[in-house]
């Protein structure tokens, strides 16, 4: 039986406890919050043995084998690395890190301290996922040669946590991060940023994006947004099909065309959650000694947080076609 610690009883973690008491190997044993109180209101939702006020207090439990990080962005890298120094196996919220450097030094640390580390890139662990994988690496669709995401949620500025702050804020940390999760494992060669279009609010974050990405074999849109609402879609463009995927940041249902044979909607709906995958394959990994997931591993990691830099990067420095200076 594998002993769960959450670190930070905010929104996600309760969606984490409900999916991790599905669970026969593993269990919550402990939750930590900046505040004692909000710990124990957790505590009241999600029963486990031990409350703590302070992260360290439960990296210093020896009964805890895995650590769930459930903090806003900025804070992960912190935490991931406490948490590996005190040899817990780690599962990180998205997006783990916040730079590339950061992801690298949490890629060498686990690698230093032969533990177990995982970002919790849910998309890549619920069944549509694995079947569409599955068709693409059979060949149904002949070669890539196109990926359009979009992921664009309308998100209110009242009432928000690490949303719209300048240091960790903006769509492309939180939701552009799944784009990338979906596409990264089909690019075979690092993508360039070929043309930009942005809005950044009155403190230069960024609450929309569209970016061309390009390499010798495949063109990629990433598009994702705060001040919007739009329908979440992928669509895998190949020489042979195509394949399109609703909310891809959490599928049940995509369809495969094989052009001038077939258009077929499959539907596979999660077992039993969304989170559930995820947590199924972070335990399984470190059960079995496993320094990473096959299907996220640190590399993969590091390329997803690399690409989003990239692209941050290049708002930062004003290189991109400013959409809200046309309105
Ligand atoms: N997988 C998914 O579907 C999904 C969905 C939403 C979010 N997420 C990810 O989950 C992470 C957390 O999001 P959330 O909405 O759960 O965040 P949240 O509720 O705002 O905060 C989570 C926890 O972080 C703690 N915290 C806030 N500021 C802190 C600080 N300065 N130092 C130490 N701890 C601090 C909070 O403690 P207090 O209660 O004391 O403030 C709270 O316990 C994000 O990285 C996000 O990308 C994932």
């Amino acid at each position: 039986m594998i002993n769960w610690g959450i670190i930070g009883a905010g929104n996600i973690a309760h969606r984490f406890a409900e999916s991790l008491a599905q669970k026969k190997d593993g269990r919550l044993y402990a939750v930590a919050n900046r505040t004692l109180e909000k710990a124990v209101q957790f505590q009241e939702r999600h029963s486990c043995e031990q409350v703590y006020a302070n992260y360290n207090d439960l990296l210093n439990d020896e009964q805890v084998d895995m650590v769930y990080i459930a903090l806003p962005h900025q804070y992960h890298f912190e935490w991931i690395k406490q948490a590996l120094l005190h040899h817990k196996g780690v599962l990180c919220e998205k997006p783990a890190t916040m730079s590339a450097n950061q992801m690298r030094e949490v890629k060498a640390l686990a690698e230093q301290q032969g533990v177990f580390f995982m970002e919790a890139m849910k998309n890549r662990f619920v069944p549509a996922f694995e079947m569409i994988y599955q068709h693409i690496q059979a060949g149904d669709i002949g070669d890539i040669v196109k990926i359009s995401t979009s992921l664009c949620r309308l998100i209110p500025k009242a009432n928000t946590s690490y949303h719209y702050l300048p240091i960790q804020g903006g769509c492309l940390l939180d939701l552009g991060i799944y784009n990338v999760g979906l596409f990264e494992p089909f690019i075979k060669q690092p993508l360039r940023v070929s043309t930009l279009a942005a809005v950044l609010d009155e403190n230069d974050v960024e609450v929309y994006v569209k970016a061309q990405l390009v390499n010798a074999e495949v063109e990629v849109i990433l598009e994702t947004a705060f001040d919007q609402t739009q329908l979440a879609e992928a669509i895998f463009t190949g020489t042979k099909g195509r394949i399109r995927v609703i909310d891809f940041h959490r599928p049940t249902q995509f369809s495969l065309e094989i052009y001038g044979e077939s258009v077929t909607n499959f539907d596979y709906p999660y077992l039993p959650d969304d989170f559930s995958g995820e947590i199924q394959a972070a335990m399984t990994a470190f059960s079995e000694g496993a320094l990473e997931s096959e299907q996220m591993s640190l590399q993969s990691s590091v390329n997803c947080i690399t690409l989003i830099a990239e692209i941050k990067q290049k708002l930062t420095e004003g290189a991109f076609i400013n959409l809200a200076s046309d309105v």
